[in-house]
């Protein structure tokens, strides 16, 4: 499938012209932008991933990010920056263009999916309801801090059923894109606020752990409470987790739950697919960015310092993930392939 990306030179842009290189389906054909328009990808881009630019895409022209420059393409991908900003990808699912987009504009609108292929496959059901009103087929991956946080509880919430969760975030600065967060403001410093974050974690995690009733997704009915916190990591986002539950839980139990989570043949055989989606880390001070961060080819996400709350029914925990790569570019890719794969797109 020939692919175009918008937003192709911001952080997340870059993860995915990386994670597309010799992809086995998807061919990077065309990548948009605004101040770099008319360069060469090459020579606009401000590589931060380390190496080279990949050669495939160095002599890719940026284009305007317009719909005129979309029509060649099978499918699209967004790593444009939030909210309006992204107001193109009204007019792509309008147009019927297939896109799987990692922006935040269109994760909670009621005919979009919001899918981590691990969780809620069965949300893209909802693609039939944007075929009836002649749009889409569009997808949207959720927030990285969400997607760290929400695949550990994916297995938990099916065992004990989730009553409140209480989230503290420790996230990285590529999240941020670049210059992104000023020096002056990062080092020797951590900044607990972060735009919209909070918001954003509490609406997308009810939502993917919502019910797809057949027609629409009814929000899962527990309560959510997000801290959202920048760090001074240059890669991975931590969270730490108190969890609330219906049913009592066992400690031991729940780490046999995370480590035996399998989220089944359909989509261990896609591509970006790790070989193991959740890791359970047993050593006393894991997960941390630096050691965690590529468990999976940055696809996994790492669970450690499982314990008991206060009360029988919490459990605490901590858990980690790379945020441009499972929480934005791979997660939204490995989606791209499960709809490919279930013949969506
Ligand atoms: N229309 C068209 N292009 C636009 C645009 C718009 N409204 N807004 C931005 N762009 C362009 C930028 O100008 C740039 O292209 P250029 O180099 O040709 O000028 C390109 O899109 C990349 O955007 P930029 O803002 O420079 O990237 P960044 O590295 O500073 O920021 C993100 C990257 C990821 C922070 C930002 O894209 C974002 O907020 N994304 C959505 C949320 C997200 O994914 N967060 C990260 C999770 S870890
Ligand atoms: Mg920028």
């Amino acid at each position: 499938m020939r692919v175009a990306l918008l937003g192709g030179t911001g952080a997340v842009g870059q993860r995915f012209a990386q994670l597309l290189e010799r992809h086995p389906w998807f061919e990077l054909t065309t990548i948009t932008g605004k101040t770099s328009v008319g360069k060469k990808y090459g020579e606009a881009v401000n590589w931060l991933l380390g190496g080279e630019v990949p050669e495939y895409v160095r002599d890719l022209t940026v284009m305007e990010t317009d719909m005129r420059n979309l029509k060649e393409v099978d499918l699209v991908f967004s790593a444009l920056p939030s909210g309006e900003a992204a107001s193109i990808e009204r007019e792509v699912m309008r147009a019927g263009i297939p896109m799987v987009s990692n922006s935040s504009l269109l994760r909670m609108d009621p005919l979009v999916p919001l899918v981590i292929p691990e969780v809620n496959p069965d949300h893209l059901a909802l693609l039939n309801e944007q075929r009836r009103v002649g749009s889409g087929p569009v997808a949207t991956s959720p927030n990285c801090t969400t997607t760290i946080l929400v695949i550990p509880l994916k297995p938990l919430n099916d065992r004990y059923g989730i009553k409140r969760i209480n989230v503290a975030s420790y996230q990285a600065i590529s999240g941020a894109g670049y210059p992104g967060v000023p020096s002056y403001d990062i080092v020797d410093n951590i900044i607990p606020f972060i735009s919209e974050e909070e918001e954003k974690v509490e609406k997308e995690s009810k939502k993917i752990l919502g019910r797809f009733n057949g027609k629409e997704v009814d929000q899962a009915g527990f309560e959510v409470q997000a801290t959202c916190v920048r760090v001074p990591v240059i890669d991975g986002h931590t969270v730490a987790v108190h969890a609330e539950f219906e049913e009592e839980v066992d400690v031991d139990e729940a780490i046999r739950i995370l480590e035996s989570f399998d989220p089944g043949e359909r989509i261990r055989k896609l591509p970006s697919s790790p070989e193991k989606v959740i890791v359970v880390r047993r050593e006393r001070d894991r997960p941390q960015p630096r050691y965690d961060r590529l468990t999976g080819k940055g696809m996994s996400v790492t669970v450690g310092r499982l314990r008991r709350g206060a009360s029988s029914n919490t459990l605490l925990f901590v858990a980690h993930g790379h945020n441009t790569i499972r929480g934005a570019a791979g997660g939204a890719i490995l989606l791209a392939e499960l709809m490919r794969s279930e013949g969506i797109i």
